[in-house]
């Protein structure tokens, strides 16, 4: 495991986890990069901004990564490169995680480091971290532990409170922006 990512507080919540039988034990995959990327790029996913403060300024970073974890304590995962400015804020820091909405491909753009010509971001300030108005879906969060992801970190977020907001979800697919095409036409799953 990397030493640069841990800090006590994350190293104390972490303290349970049974290590899995290190990386030089087990066969090396012979992958080419660039094809696993394509076909791990069939699994269509959503799309998150993690939104943080720094000083006076409002910050987000674009993730795919996203997925749940626990409801007791409520957890969410996020993996994310350890070359990421984000990371380093997100580890200490209140953070929110944006679902976003199919309106909002430039906010996603934006986020992943292509700067829109688009109008300028609405955010909602009093909660804990700024979040983006109009999403799908928020999670308000404080980090709660950080793994070793190999070139990325898995940083787990407690969820403080969450909210939504009728709208259609953004989708990522084979590199590609996508947005649902049957939602209006298929009948709901109840879920209780
Ligand atoms: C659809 C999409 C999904 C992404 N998912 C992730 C992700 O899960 N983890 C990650 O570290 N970067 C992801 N990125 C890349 C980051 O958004 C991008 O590198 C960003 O510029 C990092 O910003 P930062 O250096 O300010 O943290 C994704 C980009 C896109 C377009």
């Amino acid at each position: 495991m990397s030493e640069v990512m841990w800090n006590t507080e994350f190293y104390e919540n972490a303290a349970e986890v049974k290590p899995l039988p290190s990386a030089a034990a087990t066969p090396k995959p012979s992958s080419d990069p660039r094809q696993l990327r394509d076909t791990l790029g069939k699994f269509a996913t959503g799309v998150v901004a993690v939104t943080y403060q720094s000083g006076d300024g409002y910050y987000g970073v674009t993730v795919n990564s996203f997925t749940s974890v626990s409801l007791d304590p409520p957890l969410i995962l996020l993996s994310l490169k350890r070359t990421s400015r984000a990371l380093t804020y997100l580890m200490e820091r209140p953070f929110a995680v944006n679902v976003l909405g199919d309106h909002q491909l430039t906010t996603a753009l934006q986020f992943a480091g292509k700067p829109q010509d688009a109008d300028p971001i609405e955010w909602i300030t009093h909660e804990g971290a700024p979040r983006i108005n109009g999403s799908l879906a928020y999670f308000q969060c404080t980090p709660w532990a950080g793994y070793d992801g190999g070139d990325h970190v898995l940083l787990l977020g407690r969820v403080l409170s969450h909210g939504e907001h009728d709208t259609k979800p953004l989708l990522f697919y084979r590199g590609r922006w996508e947005s649902l095409a049957w939602q209006d036409s298929r009948p709901e799953r109840n879920t209780s």
